[in-house]
């Protein structure tokens, strides 16, 4: 059954797939198609093949299909970003598996371990981001990795990042909601140490990290999960960022998602998808498919405090009183049943609330829905505590002390639906003055200085506009087109940037309360 014209390149093989179309679903995922090994006919053959390993998902998206048929033409890059974890440790002896020193092992030599097989699969590049246990990184560190990822994607094809399994669900879901990018990053790590001794030593007895690392960079380099946003690969399956938790202490198998299941798995040389997160069907429009997130906006140092207040039998308030008054911005309850706390907390919530912090309601159940909530309380449905809080951290950080728009993102980019609302044409003029800067910068048509000034305008412009400050959004809209006329040399580039600005700035105009009250 093979086809000669695809064996003849070496990056592509021949498999059969069934015809199930993209199915929107009401509510966790989509369907997608599955691949058949018995007489189904052949109805699509730009599914993933990278160096013998296929996988068959028929997603009705071209920028989709775009990737899958590029990774079966020619070897993909896959940068390797390691941050350390287990999958990095060094262990006493070859059959110690919970006695190690986690983070020890360079990433590049633990990838160097899997050569020459991987180098059939991938072009692999590493970064060493740090090297520790996953729970000792900070916010800014998680800033830092966003930017990090996006750096190794715009020349890899995918980016894998390894850290340790404890908060490895808030690596990927950060990731998730913050990567500007729609190509495949995968998370991974290890439940069992690497090595025995030395970090050169021999290998752990029964070691998952190295089968871990090579599915992870094989799903990348597939473009399997291409527009999935973040996944989790651990013990041959992967998982939606979102919905995945760590659910043992110590097994191989801990990673699960609650009541939905994985997204699917990878047996040897071939990957099961057995469903995609909904965000998959905004493929084709980038707009709709990023988040607001974009942290190349907005410094480190603007991601405010939020943390997370547990309920339990007659709970106190004063956790909630105190990190209120130490200035924490969002709090996160997780409390019984559907949300429930105790009385003392609900006080202590309606003055902190009353004071401006907002709140999400999750439940400590770790699976079900949280609804209801008004004002600066949002419920926030079926998102675990600890993903709530990141959650709401960047909520925070776009939109701060602004719990209706918040709230307006848990209900769309905040649920396993995505039910996305296109961005208005404003939220559209800022983004696409933004990439058109990016795009002249690199291209040599603006200097440095001009990237640097009009990026500051553009800056001052969103800042105004978004505290609904539309007269001063038109001013420095107005600077802009008046530095970019007397700077940018280039008459396309300059035409370009000054309509894109004219435009901008009209439809704030047009939008600003002044202008509906002229105009009645
Ligand atoms: C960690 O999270 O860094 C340690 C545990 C692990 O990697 O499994």
């Amino acid at each position: 059954m093979s086809s000669p014209s695809l064996f003849a390149n070496p990056w592509a093989r021949r498999a059969r797939a069934t015809a199930v179309p993209l199915v929107s679903a009401g509510l966790a995922a989509v369907l997608v198609g599955t691949l058949n090994g018995g007489a189904t006919p052949v109805v699509q053959e730009s599914f993933s093949s990278v160096s013998g390993v296929s996988s068959a998902v028929q997603v009705e998206s071209v920028a989709y299909n775009t990737a899958v048929a590029a990774a079966a033409a020619a070897k993909p890059k896959v940068a390797v970003i390691g941050t350390g974890g287990t999958i990095a440790g060094v262990a006493q002896s070859r059959s110690s598996f919970t006695n190690y020193s986690a983070g020890r092992i360079p990433i590049a030599s633990m990838v160097q371990q899997l050569q020459p097989e991987i180098g059939n699969v991938a072009d692999v590049s590493t970064v060493q981001f740090g090297n520790a246990g996953s729970g000792g990184y900070t916010i800014a560190q998680f800033h830092a990795l966003t930017l990090a990822v996006e750096n190794a994607l715009k020349t890899a094809d995918g980016v894998v990042v390894t850290t340790g399994t404890d908060t490895m669900e808030e690596f990927a879901y950060w990731l998730d909601l913050t990567v500007q990018s729609r190509k495949p990053v995968v998370l991974t790590g290890a439940m069992r140490p690497w090595a025995a001794g030395t970090i050169d030593g021999p290998q752990v007895i029964g070691a998952d990290g190295p089968a871990n690392l090579y599915n992870a960079i094989t799903l990348a380099a597939s473009q399997t999960t291409y527009c999935f946003g973040t996944v989790l690969m651990l013990n041959d399956e992967f998982h939606a960022a979102r919905d995945v938790t760590k659910g043992n202490t110590t097994r191989m198998d801990t990673f699960e998602t609650r009541r939905m299941g994985s997204l699917g798995w990878i047996d040897g040389d071939y990957i099961k998808v057995g469903r995609a997160p909904a965000r998959v069907a905004k493929c084709d429009t980038p707009s709709e498919w990023l988040t607001p997130f974009n942290l190349s906006t907005k410094p480190a140092s603007a991601l405010p405090r939020v943390e997370i207040v547990y309920n339990y039998q007659q709970a106190g308030g004063e956790a909630i009183t105190a990190f209120a008054n130490a200035g924490v911005k969002g709090i996160v309850t997780a409390g019984t049943g559907a949300g429930g706390i105790s009385s003392a907390q609900s006080a202590a919530r309606s003055a902190a609330a009353n004071a401006g912090v907002v709140f999400i309601s999750t439940s400590r159940v770790g699976s079900g829905s949280v609804t209801g909530g008004s004002g600066n309380i949002i419920a926030g449905d079926d998102l675990l505590a600890q993903k709530a809080r990141l959650f709401l951290l960047l909520g925070l950080t776009f939109a701060p002390g602004d719990a209706a728009k918040i709230r307006g993102w848990m209900d769309t980019i905040g649920q396993a639906e995505w039910k996305v609302t296109p961005p208005s044409a404003i939220e559209t003029g800022f983004a696409d003055l933004a990439t058109r800067i990016a795009e002249l910068s690199t291209a040599g048509t603006i200097n440095g200085s001009t990237t640097e000034l009009l990026t500051d305008r553009l800056a001052r412009a969103k800042s105004a506009y978004e505290s609904a400050d539309f007269a001063g959004a038109g001013t420095y809209l107005q600077n802009f087109i008046d530095r970019a006329k007397q700077r940018v040399d280039d008459e396309a580039a300059r035409t370009a940037l000054v309509d894109l600005a004219t435009s901008l700035k009209n439809e704030i105009s047009a939008a600003s309360p002044a202008a509906k009250t002229v105009t009645g």
